[in-house]
Formats: structure tokens, C-alpha cells, sequence
């Protein structure tokens, strides 16, 4: 069965028709063009796709995008760009956090929702929101210094 959902999709208003099967990380990724989420297990275990759905971090390939119909949706997209990097980016590149980058939109849209909720967490408040990010690259030192040195006001 087909649905009518509308998502606000990093501040615009986005209206679908989509499989009431269809999960949201694929409608974002197919239908939305926003590839900068990413597909690694596709079953509740890396991480990669973690976008931040009403202002938690969620596993957008555990979610219907049928359950997503009127929620604020942010992306990776809806940071910031090459122009103008949000402070977790750039905090990411100046620690060294990017590798192969395939675990990074996650971990950043996690350490976002993060830092929204708690500007100055821990490095063990850092640890247990990433539990949830797999990298195979980094060893997640330079990620856990990289969230830990964004400005508070910058966090948001
Ligand atoms: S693709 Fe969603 S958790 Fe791995
Ligand atoms: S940078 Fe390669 S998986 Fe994290």
C-alpha cells in the first residue's frame, strides 16, 4: 500500500508517496537524494544511517518513514557544506576523525543530538552516545577528542 507522508527535511517542508513498508533511511536516500546518509547494515547495528528525527538520533534503517509523516527530519545535509562547515565537522577534520568516512555522518548526527541535549558532556557521556557508531577506521580516539573540543556554542 502506497502512503502520503510529509517530512520537513532540514527545514523544508517534503511531501511523499511512499510503500507504507518503506524504511526511512531508503526514502532519504531514493527518494530524497540525500545520499550523504549512509547504508551499512541495514539492520540496527552501525550506526551510519543515524539522522535526527524531532530532535533525536535515531537508526533511520529501523524506522517505517510511514512513522516519520510530520516530523522534523535533519540530515547530515542540513549542517552545513564546504562553504560553511558546522563546528562538529570541522572539529572531525581538524582531529583527524575522517577516514574512510563511511561511519561519519552518523557519528556526526549522533554527537549532535548529543551536544543539543548536554553541551559539555564527558568523554564518558561522549563513549556512551557513540556505542551505537561502528568504525572500523579510526579507532574512535579521534572522534571522542573531536566531539569533546566543539565550543558549547557551537554544539547546536
Ligand atoms: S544501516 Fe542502520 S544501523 Fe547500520
Ligand atoms: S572512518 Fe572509516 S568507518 Fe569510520
Amino acid at each position: 500500500m502506497m502512503k502520503n507522508i510529509t517530512l520537513y527535511v532540514n527545514g523544508d517542508k517534503k511531501e511523499l508517496f511512499v510503500p507504507s513498508h518503506k524504511m526511512l533511511l531508503d526514502v532519504i536516500r531514493e527518494d530524497l537524494h540525500l545520499t550523504g546518509t549512509n547504508k551499512g547494515c541495514d539492520s540496527g547495528d552501525c550506526g551510519a544511517c543515524i539522522v535526527i528525527l524531532d530532535g533525536k538520533s535515531v537508526n533511520s534503517c529501523l524506522v517505517l518513514a510511514v512513522d516519520a509523516d510530520g516530523k522534523e527530519l535533519l540530515t547530515i545535509e542540513g549542517l552545513g557544506n564546504q562553504e560553511g562547515l558546522h563546528p562538529l565537522q570541522q572539529a572531525f577534520m581538524e582531529k583527524g576523525a575522517v577516514q574512510c568516512g563511511f561511519c561519519t555522518s552518523g557519528m556526526i548526527m549522533a554527537s549532535k543530538a548529543l551536544l543539543d541535549n548536554n553541551p559539555l558532556p564527558t568523554e564518558e557521556e561522549v563513549r556512551t552516545a557513540l556505542t551505537g557508531n561502528l568504525c572500523r577506521c579510526t579507532g574512535y580516539i579521534s572522534i571522542v577528542e573531536a566531539v569533546l573540543s566543539v565550543p558549547v556554542e557551537g554544539g547546536k
